[in-house]
Formats: C-alpha cells, structure tokens, sequence
C-alpha cells in the first residue's frame, strides 16, 4: 500500500481540527487519515479532508471472475465497497461472487461479453438499478492472441483481440462516463500492460491493443478531468494468474522462465499487488492522479 500521505514530524496543526488528526485502520486495506487544517513545513495551507477509504463506494470489475480482476474485486470489497463482477465466463464469475457474500461482503455477478456493446450498457443498467450509482471502474477483462508473426497474423485473430482488449475497455468507459458524468464523480482504470508500453514478438495484436488503451485512457482523462472524474492505466508486469497459467500449458514455460529471470525482483508479480494499485487510484488518495499509465512491474520495463 501506498504510504500515508502525512508524516506527524513535518505537519503541524493549525486551527482547531474538527475531529483531530485519527488514524483507523479498519481492515488490511482500509486505513483512514482524517485531518483538517495542517500547515506543511513549507508553509502552504491545505484545508481538506484527506481520504484513501472506498467505503459505501460501488466499483465495476470487470474480468472479475479470476486472475488480477477477482483480487480486485476481493480488494474493493476488503476496503469497504459494494462490488459488481462482470465476466463472460457464467459459472465462474457467480462462484466468485459467491465467495466474498459467503465473506460477508456485498457483491453481485453479472454476465457480460465486454466486446458486445448492448451487453455493456446492460450491465451499466443493472448496476444503476441495484446501487443506484457507480464510483469505480476497473476495466481488466482481456484475452492473449494467438501467438504469430506479423506476417501470419489472421484477420479473425486480430478482430477478436482487439474487440475485447480495445474496443471492450473502451464500451466499459463510455458507458461508465456516461453514469459518472451524471454524478460529477468517479475514477476509472483501465488495464493495460507492459505489452502497452514495449513490443513483443508474436504477440503484435495484443501489444497494439494495449497501447490503444493508453491513448483512450488519456483522451478520456483530458475530457473528463474538469468534470471531477479520473482515469488512469495500470500496466501489470508478469503476474502470476490463469493467464499465464494458460501460457505454461500453451508450450511457453520458457517463455516465462526468460522473462521472470529478467525481472529485477525475480518472481512473477501477485494479482494482488495490482489490485491494491488500482484501489489507490480508485481512491481520494491518488486525487491528483490523472491520465497517468502506472507501470507495476517488479523494474521489469525500466531495464
Ligand atoms: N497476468 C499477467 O501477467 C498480465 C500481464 C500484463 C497485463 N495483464 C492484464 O491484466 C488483465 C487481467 O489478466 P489476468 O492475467 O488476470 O487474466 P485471466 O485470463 O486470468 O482473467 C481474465 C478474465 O477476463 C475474463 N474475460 C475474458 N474475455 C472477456 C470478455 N470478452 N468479456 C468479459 N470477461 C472476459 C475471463 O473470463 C477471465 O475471468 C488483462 O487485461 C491482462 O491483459 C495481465
């Protein structure tokens, strides 16, 4: 988690605080600041109220069934939200739901195909009906291509990717803006990857929908600041998931030793080390966070 954004030695009190200065930790990711007026060592006044809580906030997952977007969901949800998890996969995505309401957690599953337009604002529609609004947005929900060189790349291939990769994030966030726009708030993040922000042999199709979803996040974020509403990216490095589960069966486990061996911290990533990165976007803490594309990646990129 990030840190607290208020260090006792170099903030002093002014004024009388309305509730003081309280630190609550409520759960493993929800900790509360609360101050009123501080006076900072270089003497600018913040008059705020300075929160990273996601309490009583509602938030979209979607390809929440498993993988990054289920430990998001978990996240949102340990962090005091009502959650939405949206997948394609039936089965999967109510067996997930059920898991946090067996955990005393509100949680609704909703079938959704993110590259099918009407199924979208359907399940904007729903998620209206039940929670009355929406406050955060992960738009995760995304498939690998079929691994060619760009010469053998098929058309159908091409298509499929980027209908779920690209145009599915952009649907989700049209829609999500449309209901944010209403409200004057909320945060989106949209998931990238390393693979939108370098090339990969084989893997072209997936790349390029992956650095489509900067430049949609961006456009978005410039159209949308005025209005109270952030988007960011976050660009996982190699998390450990069904995804790269689905890789290691597919032949690539020397794919992935090469990479791993390459990362600095020399592990796959967690899913739930991106799922407290997209909470902290979602959240006041990360106010001033916008357009940004967070890469979260063990060094992997910086090399
Ligand atoms: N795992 C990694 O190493 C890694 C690295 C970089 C980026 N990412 C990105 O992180 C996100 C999550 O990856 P993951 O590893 O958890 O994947 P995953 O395959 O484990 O889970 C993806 C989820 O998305 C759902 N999904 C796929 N297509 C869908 C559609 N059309 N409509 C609705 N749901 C759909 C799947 O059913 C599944 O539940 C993706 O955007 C992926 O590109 C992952």
């Amino acid at each position: 988690m990030p840190a607290i954004p208020v260090n006792p030695a170099t903030v002093k009190v002014v004024g009388k605080p309305v509730n003081g200065i309280s630190i609550d930790y409520q759960s493993s990711m929800t900790f509360v600041v609360r101050y009123t007026q501080v006076s900072l060592s270089f003497n600018k006044t913040i008059k705020s109220t300075h929160i990273m809580e996601i309490k009583d906030k509602v938030a979209l997952i979607t390809g929440a069934a498993m993988g990054i977007g289920f430990a998001t969901a978990k996240a949102f949800a340990q962090a005091g939200a009502s959650v939405v998890l949206a997948d394609w996969d039936e089965q999967q995505v109510h067996a997930a739901a059920e898991q946090l309401s067996a955990e005393g957690y509100k949680a609704l599953p909703i079938v959704c195909d993110v590259s099918d337009d009407h199924a979208v604002q359907a399940m904007m529609e729903k998620t209206v009906a039940i929670f009355g609004r929406l406050d955060a947005a992960f738009n995760n929900a995304a498939v690998q291509n079929v691994l060619a060189g760009a010469a053998d790349q098929t058309p159908e291939d091409f298509d499929r990717v980027t209908s779920i990769n690209l145009r599915g994030v952009w649907s989700c966030m049209k829609y999500e803006l449309q209901q944010m726009r209403k409200q004057g708030s909320g945060a989106i993040v949209n998931c990238s990857s390393i693979g939108g922000i370098l090339g990969g042999s084989q893997r072209g199709t997936y790349h390029a929908a992956k650095h489509g979803v900067i430049g949609l996040t961006k456009s978005a974020a410039l159209e949308y600041a005025p209005l109270g509403i952030r988007v960011n990216t976050v660009c996982p490095g190699i998390i450990h998931t069904p995804m790269v589960n689905a890789m290691i069966a597919g032949g690539q486990q020397q794919v992935l030793d090469a990479m791993i061996e390459s990362v600095p911290v020399k592990r796959l990533g967690r899913p739930e080390e991106i799922a407290s990165t997209v909470v902290w976007l979602c959240s006041d803490a990360a106010s001033l966070v916008v357009g940004h594309t967070l890469v979260v990646d063990g060094g992997y990129s910086i090399q």
